[in-house]
């Protein structure tokens, strides 16, 4: 029996959303710029879950905008800034490139440090604004550790300065406050399609894409229809189920914790403020990525980190930004629960964990 704990890298679509786009694919398959009644159709599909995703994260539907997932929109956002970005030394890969693209345009970028517990600090963000400061541009929740910012308290330190949050594993997760002025998102990480997502924007903001014109100008280039609807019903069924699932994962990610404690693992991140179905954990003198391996040859699939770094030695900026030595970097893995797990999968995992380590050491 394999068993997936990485859901923060990505997440089995939920089998509804697999009908909604099977249908979607086979039956709406029209261009929603057609005039006609097949276009009219996709265009139809594309509003509904407009309004499913806007719905989620308490926006207008108006202020959603399809892209091709959470990097294309952190791109397109960080596109607009021409002076000074605020951001901060944990984020993901998908926001720190664009950021050194725009240093090398000579756009001046600050980077505000991160706590032992991978908190960014309301008054080191306050003093890194200047006049000139364009966007504050924040990992809400990190892909790596589970931490959750303090948005209402990031969101007063930043003042007038528009807020960039990047809610990619909030969504879906936690409940989606208010306060930011845009927001990134992608799909897959609540049981919906890869290569689809948002950025929801409740000021103008320009298009990284140009092309025929489509979201009302903000992002050209024919809809994704199919991946759109996945979307929207993931979302819906994110939002009926929010409660449940938070109280679900947070039972089966405590279990999981209490389990790599007990075998002598230390966690990394903050414990309270954290999402509920993520813990970072190393156990020290053990390499991190041969227990991956390991793991994943025993059929249990985790990572160290980002998925994007997985296969690589380098270790997480997330973490040495927390202040771990690159040993203890190296030796740390991400767990995440999600849909599908189970407490028989946990134990089967921990034992399986427990055998290993035994072996390695
Ligand atoms: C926090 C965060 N932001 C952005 C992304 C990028 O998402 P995508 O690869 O779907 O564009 C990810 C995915 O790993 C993520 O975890």
């Amino acid at each position: 029996m394999r068993i997936y704990l990485d859901h923060n890298a990505t997440t089995p679509l939920h089998p509804d959303v697999v009908d909604a786009m099977a249908r979607c694919l086979a039956e709406t398959w029209g261009n929603p710029s057609s005039t006609h009644a097949e276009g009219a159709a996709a265009r139809d599909a594309v509003e509904a879950a407009r309004g499913q995703v806007a719905a989620l994260v308490g926006a207008a539907p108006d202020e959603v905008r399809f892209t091709a997932g959470a990097s294309e929109a952190n791109n397109t956002i960080l596109a607009g800034v021409t002076r000074h970005l605020v951001t901060t030394t944990a984020e993901h890969p998908s926001l720190l490139a664009p950021a050194e693209v725009l240093e090398k345009r000579g756009v001046r970028v600050t980077r505000v440090p991160v706590d032992a517990d991978g908190h960014v600090g309301a008054c080191a963000l306050a003093e890194a604004l200047c006049p000139e400061t364009d966007l504050v541009s924040i990992l809400w929740a990190n892909n790596e550790t589970g931490v959750v910012q303090d948005l209402a308290a990031l969101r007063a330190a930043a003042g007038d300065v528009p807020l960039h949050v990047d809610a990619t594993q909030a969504l879906g997760k936690i409940p989606i406050e208010s306060g930011w002025d845009f927001l990134s998102a992608s799909a897959h990480k609540l049981n919906g399609p890869k290569g689809t997502g948002c950025l929801v924007a409740r000021r103008p903001v320009s298009a990284l894409v140009h092309g025929g014109g489509q979201e009302r100008g903000g992002r050209g280039g024919t809809e994704n229809v199919a991946g759109i609807v996945g979307f929207g019903l993931a979302c819906a069924l994110a939002r009926r189920d929010l409660r449940e699932r938070a109280a679900r994962s947070a039972a089966l990610r405590d279990r999981l914790w209490a389990g790599l404690a007990a075998l002598g693992a230390r966690r990394n991140g903050a414990a309270d403020a954290v999402l509920p179905n993520t813990v970072n954990a190393e156990f020290p003198g053990v390499e991190g990525d041969a227990l991956v391996q390991a793991l994943d040859l025993e059929g249990v699939a985790v990572s160290l980190g980002a998925a994007c770094h997985a296969g690589s030695v380098t270790p997480s900026h997330v973490l040495a930004a927390m202040g771990r030595t690159p040993d203890q970097a190296r030796g740390s893995i991400r767990w995440s629960v999600g849909l599908g797990n189970d407490e028989a999968q946990v134990d089967a995992a921990l034992e399986r964990v427990a055998m290993l380590l035994e072996r390695i050491r």
